[in-house]
């Protein structure tokens, strides 16, 4: 019976839509965060380690995190904007976009599709 199937189809999605979060619910950082940023950046605000916090950094001016105390001038008058193309520019290799920042010791990632996952998570909880 076509018709069953579907109303049995229409359940399933149902469930899996009830199982999933909701959507203000932070959103898990994924590895490549993990592993390469967090040891010195958290997403919750206020929470500057050796890094400053990147709460809602994408759409944010650089150097600009309140009650972070080491950004370097480089950085401060930079008068950069962060969007997909200045992170993924930044996490690439930060010297080249800003010169004379502190962001140390960090290499850079070279493999794009790390760097695309941790930009898209930075910009999906800068708009939660
Ligand atoms: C070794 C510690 C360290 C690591 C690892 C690190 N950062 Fe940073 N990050 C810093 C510091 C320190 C600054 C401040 C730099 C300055 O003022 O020049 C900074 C600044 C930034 C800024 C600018 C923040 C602002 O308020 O304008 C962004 C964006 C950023 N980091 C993203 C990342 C991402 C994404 C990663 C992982 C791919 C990462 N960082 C890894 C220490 C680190």
């Amino acid at each position: 019976m076509i018709t069953r199937d579907v109303v049995a189809a229409g359940w399933v999605v149902l469930g899996i839509a009830w199982a999933a979060p909701p959507a203000s619910a932070a959103e898990p950082a994924p590895a490549a965060f993990n592993n390469h940023c967090r040891t010195c950046h958290s997403v919750k605000e206020g929470d500057h380690r050796l890094g400053p916090s990147l709460h809602k950094i994408h759409g944010a001016k650089a150097g600009a995190s309140s009650g972070y105390g080491n950004y370097s001038q480089g950085l401060k008058s930079s008068g950069i904007t962060w969007d997909d193309a200045t992170l993924d520019k930044f996490i690439q290799n930060p010297d080249q976009v800003v010169p004379n920042n502190n962001m140390k010791p960090y290499k850079g990632i070279d493999d794009q599709a790390v760097r695309q996952q941790i930009v898209d998570y930075l910009r999906s909880q800068s708009s939660s």
